[in-house]
């Protein structure tokens, strides 16, 4: 492949002491869509992940959880490749720092550290964060805890060696002040350079005494290598360094991108690229420590319980809706935040309307007004043919553009703006009275003809982000066998697919979800969650009964079923905004001599408090209560929607006394 440009993305080696959550996966997500936008658009890639199994936090929780640490790590590793493989992560390589090629390694550029003067023996007096796996000086030190987690550190006091960081200090300040691209975004620069660089770098304790889950100081084996010299030398042994002839170093190093979070940036940023200097490697071109992916209460972590499983998330609404949130969501170096209701709103809006209707509409036009056969297009081009096939011509340029900037929420933004310009041709082009007309057949192939091919191009620069949707587009299209049509160099000729094409319309890409009844569902497989052991979530959540007659395959039910709901009509008598949730209103209904009960409904786009005040709706008044955004809901109000994205509350025709049974 000579003569093909490469490009080498990693993401941090994860500590495999718990599953992963949402935050851990979107670094990932984000290294895979890079991956793949680079493949397609033509570039040698290596994409590279792994986990960091060694050091003191990792033995003291494989001893809290009564196992050896390898059996320990082993077992959470392999939950996290069935991860990526369920999130499609394509990585060319998953290194484990407890591999022989990878140990070996760390104990030879050890070595010669120390050979060459780098490394000395001396003794550690100072503090260390055990979960950060971090030294701190104590004038450092916030309230006595960790300046960078909060938590409590350790004072440790023993013989260790040193890496003497002072020798590469203004070569690094140097490095960084005429490669503006080497840390990125650019904010986090100054934050290295002035609290860091600018003070004067300590030498970095490089070695510890105090317990064994480590690879050995191989010339002084009561010693085991810190941790953070064993994980960052992953970017290197991966790609085999020292063994020239694998030919991986030079085709790959220095790496395009490492991708991190910012909370490892110094490691990145200072102690790696000193470790490159000495070992006489190049710098990677850039480090870039994106942002946070918060809740709405704030920070997501494992003691406060409320973690997102991204494995929950990808099973339930598939693993291209949860790719498409977290690339499109979280403008690229910026904190984001998740919520289920943002989640629900992306996929309805941007995925089932603007993307699903597109392909929809397109395709039952094209099998109603001629029969599935893909109609030829025929002069004249008119304004708004040449609008869309510009843009469409235009967008994967600036897709490269934004990609190349690690824009990835603005390339996506950016090929939303056809998806959304070829809905408004259908509305332009009203395919459906040019039908009514014999004389406008030849306008109405053409109109149609547009759309398939601008659903093309859609497919293809949808790959990097949504590997899972292109092949449903393909298969409408009649495009499977056609993979010359598919590919990033055939976004250069408007008109590729051929007229004469077999399309047809298959199941919707994303079916519209119901807010309300999501939070509700989410709310009680927490609940059930709760009860139950953690490994078992995902199982508990497989669906319907076992012993489901056919009838109930067929989706029948009996009317004894049906009278197990208790439908009522009730009375709105108070609704009020819900504070930290814009979608979500809460209301009082009144059940008549039952009395009122509390409701949270996902209906505050569609409705003002005051205009629901006196109401009469439908509601189902035995739903099992759940708290959401901490309010109890005691039942559901029932509404209808349609694929527009329109919802009406279903309401009576007459008035009647409040609580009145439904049936
Ligand atoms: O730090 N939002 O591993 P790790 C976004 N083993 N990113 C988040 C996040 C959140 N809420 N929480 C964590 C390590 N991350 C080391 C790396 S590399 C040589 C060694 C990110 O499993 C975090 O910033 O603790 C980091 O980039 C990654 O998850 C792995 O964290
Ligand atoms: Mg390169």
């Amino acid at each position: 492949m000579a003569g093909k440009d490469t490009f080498y993305v990693t993401t941090p080696i994860y500590y495999p002491s718990n599953k992963l959550h949402i935050g851990n996966a979107y670094t990932t997500v984000v290294a895979d869509a890079m991956a793949r936008f680079k493949r397609a658009t033509g570039s040698e890639v290596w994409f590279l992940t792994g986990t960091d199994e060694h050091g003191q936090k990792i033995e003291r929780e494989a001893a809290a959880a009564g196992k050896k640490p390898e059996e320990f790590v082993g077992e959470i590793v392999a939950w996290i490749i069935e991860l990526w493989k369920e999130l499609d992560i394509s990585y060319d390589d998953f290194i484990r720092t407890t591999e022989p090629r990878h140990y070996k390694k760390v104990q030879q550029i050890f070595t010669r550290f120390y050979e060459q003067g780098d490394i000395y023996k001396g003794k550690y007096e100072g503090w260390y964060c055990t979960p950060c796996e971090a030294y701190w000086q104590e004038r450092e030190l916030v309230e006595r805890n960790c300046p960078d987690c909060g938590r409590p550190v350790e004072l440790i006091a023993e013989e260790a060696y040193f890496f003497r960081m002072s020798r590469y200090a203004d070569r690094l300040l140097e490095h960084i002040e005429t490669h503006p691209e080497f840390i990125l975004p650019p904010s986090r620069k100054n934050e290295m350079i002035n609290n860091f660089l600018k003070p004067g770098l300590e030498d970095l304790c490089v070695s510890r005494t105090s317990f064994d889950w480590g690879i050995p100081v191989p010339f002084d084996p009561k010693h085991v290598i810190y941790v953070w010299l064993d994980a960052l030398s992953n970017y290197i042994t991966a790609l085999d360094y020292g063994e020239a002839e694998s030919g991986k170093m030079a085709r790959f190093w220095p790496a395009d991108v490492q991708l991190i979070g910012k909370d490892i940036l110094r490691f990145h940023t200072i102690y790696w690229p000193i470790f490159l200097m000495a070992l006489d490697l190049p710098l990677p071109r850039t480090v870039f420590g994106h942002g946070w992916l918060l809740l709405q209460e704030g920070k997501m972590s494992k003691s406060k319980g409320n973690v997102i499983d991204p494995m929950v998330l990808s099973k339930r609404y598939g693993s291209d809706a949860v790719r498409y949130f977290l690339l499109r969501e979280i403008p690229m170096g910026q904190d984001g935040v998740y919520s289920l209701e943002a989640l629900i709103k992306r996929i309805n809006t941007d995925l089932a309307n603007d993307l699903g209707n597109l392909v929809s509409r397109t395709m039952t036009m094209v099998e109603r007004y001629f029969d599935g056969i893909l109609p030829e297009p025929s002069p004249p081009v008119e304004e708004s043919d040449a609008e869309l096939q510009g843009l469409a011509l235009q967008t994967p340029a600036l897709m490269e553009k934004r990609m190349d900037e690690l824009k990835i929420h603005e390339a996506l933004a950016g090929l939303w703006i056809l998806v959304r310009r070829s809905n408004k041709y259908i509305d332009q082009n009203s395919p459906w009275e040019l039908a009514r007309d014999p004389a406008k057949r030849e306008r109405l192939g053409t109109v149609l003809y547009n759309l398939v091919e601008s659903i093309r191009f859609i497919g293809v620069m949808l790959e990097p982000f949504m590997p899972r949707t292109p092949d449903k587009i393909w298969s409408q299209l009649g495009l499977q066998a056609e993979s010359a049509s598919r590919d990033w160099a055939s976004l250069q000729q408007w008109g590729r697919i051929k007229p004469g094409t077999l399309v047809r319309r298959e199941e919707d890409l994303f079916p519209r979800l119901n807010l309300g009844r999501e939070l509700h569902r989410d709310q009680i497989r927490e609940e059930a969650a709760e009860k139950k052991e953690r490994p078992h979530k995902v199982k508990k959540e497989a669906g319907p009964q076992k012993n489901a007659a056919s009838e109930e395959e067929a989706g029948l039910i009996t009317i004894d079923q049906f009278a197990r709901v208790d439908l009522r009509a009730v009375t709105i008598v108070e609704a009020s905004a819900v504070a930290g949730a814009d979608k979500l209103l809460q209301l009082t209904v009144d059940l008549g001599t039952e009395g009122r009960r509390r409701v949270v409904a996902g209906i505050a786009e569609y409705y003002r408090p005051e205009e629901l005040i006196g109401r009469q709706v439908l509601f189902v008044a035995n739903l099992k209560p759940v708290k959401l955004r901490g309010i109890l809901s005691e039942g559901m109000l029932l509404a209808a929607e349609d694929d527009r994205g329109g919802l009406a509350l279903t309401t009576l025709d007459r008035p009647l006394d409040p609580g009145s049974k439904v049936r």
